[in-house]
């Protein structure tokens, strides 16, 4: 009996070293030889919007709080942001951003007036979360900031203005009312959008009209150093990424586009937990859409702009179900599963892969609203599949991207199919860092490497997956999804060959 489990043993241990040198079914090959652009940071930036429980119990909950906190900031949210790397947020819509007065939101909080926030359930807005709690909070966590400024409802005069609140060391009436407020020394922010889906809840514009509107509030946004965003087209309006190219790129720094997955319809979106393989395969190819919206978009600007010094910013983008059950519809409270975690993994492996016009990116939104990272309820955080996704990838950030080219196996449902493998790769400090996701969700993909310009000798290795494709976090449970150290990737003599679990999302390092 002894023998026989021995044999059984070491045949299994056979069996899986020649899962891992057999004849692979999927090639990857990275050109470690042809480094491309760098990959911006802040591709991993995100959206906080005065939504919901974004800003209030999810990030800010008051110094009188009893959820522990620093300066009214949730002391477990900075620390979970701080350990992603968060490099960039974006504030305060968004929707929001243009029916937003700043002037509100300064000096002593009881004498802050209250606005009615008419896009999001319409809840009274009392402004004890304004400029300085932003800026501070951005500080605090170690990322930038990136204001949208008021254009559907503002005015020139108040965007100069908060410009020069925030950003100017010259003594003025506004950096007088800064520093009466008790901020001594301005803030550095570099990044300043005019408008928010200008076409849209931001004006209901024409692009030939935002256009021209562009080019005035441009004109007096002034500080040192400052990188002016337009608002860009509601995904597929090539229109009007041409027109605002054409009319305007001499006054921008980048042009934003906005996408999100909607598995089902606008109307009925489907659930964010309670889902079949369909709905998975129809969501992830509804993903891998961005990849065609950020090809053609980058076209038009090449057009423009051939040695692409604007930037294509996809500062909205993520998953948007039908809210949880028994929530404010206004609020976009929804849960999130691995599907989720595959939906971060595409969008950023394109993003990356497009280094060299998208400079930017920003998950909506970071926390409590559509595809949050971080979800709360009063004292408990949970933390999404998404969160640790971030954390997989964040070894990107102002690395070098390096070309992938990935032949691989189809995942086939219902005769439709979709490439099972999507990746992107990058060098950083002498480490090749290649992120992988396998989409199909019943089976493994074994994969052969070639590393160009690199023979590598130690690997390493992470993963997010799940028994289950809607397997999710959540309060008062023990974690189903999170990251765990990967062990099926090998080098030998040289080549590297990793096995994929199923619907998983892997990062493999090299050097
Ligand atoms: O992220 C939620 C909303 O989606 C934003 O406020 C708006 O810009 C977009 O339509």
């Amino acid at each position: 009996m002894r023998n026989f489990s021995a044999i059984t043993v070491l045949t299994a241990l056979v069996l899986v070293a020649f899962t891992l040198s057999g004849s692979a079914q999927n090639r990857v090959v990275v050109r470690a030889d042809q480094p491309g652009a760098k990959i911006d940071k802040a591709i991993y930036g995100h959206f906080a919007e005065h939504l919901g429980h974004c800003i209030y119990g999810g990030i800010y909950v008051g110094e009188n709080s009893d959820i522990p906190n620093v300066k009214g900031f949730r002391s477990d949210v900075t620390g979970a942001l701080k350990d992603l790397s968060v490099p960039l947020i974006r504030w305060p819509g968004g929707c929001f951003a243009d029916t937003y007065h700043w002037m509100d939101g300064i000096g002593p909080k009881e004498q802050r007036p209250s606005i009615i926030n008419v896009h999001w359930g319409g809840v009274t807005e009392n402004n004890s979360f304004g400029t300085h709690e932003f800026l501070d909070f951005c500080e605090l966590v170690g990322a930038d900031a990136y204001v949208n400024l008021n254009v559907g409802s503002g005015t020139v005069r108040e965007a100069a203005e908060w410009i020069e609140y925030v950003t100017s060391t010259n003594e003025s009436p506004m950096t007088s009312l800064r520093k009466k407020n008790g901020r001594e020394k301005p803030w550095n922010v570099k990044y300043w959008a005019v408008g928010n889906e200008t076409w849209g809840c931001g004006g209901n514009m024409r692009p030939e009209y935002y256009a021209d509107l562009y080019r005035n509030y441009a004109t007096f946004m002034r500080a040192p150093g400052m990188y002016k965003i337009a608002s860009g087209a509601n995904v597929e309006d090539y229109k009007w990424t041409e027109v605002m190219m054409r009319e305007a790129t001499r006054w921008m720094n980048g042009l934003s586009v906005h996408y999100y997955t909607v598995p089902g319809t606008w109307q009925s979106k489907g659930s964010a937990t309670d889902f079949n393989e369909l709905a998975w395969f129809n969501t992830l190819q509804k993903t891998l859409k961005m990849d065609t919206l950020v090809t053609k978009h980058s076209a038009i600007m090449d057009k423009y702009d051939p040695k692409k010094r604007v930037g294509l910013l996809v500062d909205e983008w993520g998953s948007w179900y039908n809210v949880e059950p028994g929530t404010n519809p206004g609020f976009l409270y929804q849960q999130n599963t691995l599907r989720d975690a595959l939906i971060a993994g595409i969008n950023l492996n394109i993003f990356n892969n497009h280094a060299d016009r998208v400079r930017m990116s920003n998950i909506a939104q970071m926390i409590n609203v559509l595809q949050a990272v971080i979800l709360t309820k009063e004292k408990e955080m949970v933390l999404t599949p998404t969160y640790y996704v971030f954390k997989l990838y964040k070894v990107h950030q102002d690395g070098t991207m390096l070309p992938i080219e990935v032949k691989c196996n189809q995942y086939t449902l219902e005769g439709k199919s979709l490439d099972a493998v999507n990746a992107s790769a990058s060098l950083k400090n002498g480490i090749v860092s290649i992120t992988l996701c396998n989409l199909d969700p019943n089976n493994t993909q074994q994969i052969s490497f070639e590393i160009a310009g690199l023979t590598p000798s130690k690997v390493s290795g992470k993963v997010v997956t799940a028994s289950k494709i809607n397997a999710y976090n959540d309060f008062g449970k023990k974690a189903e999804v999170m990251e765990a150290d990967y062990k099926n990737v090998k080098i030998s003599n040289g080549k590297v060959d990793a096995v994929l679990p199923s619907k998983s999302v892997v990062l493999i390092q090299l050097q």
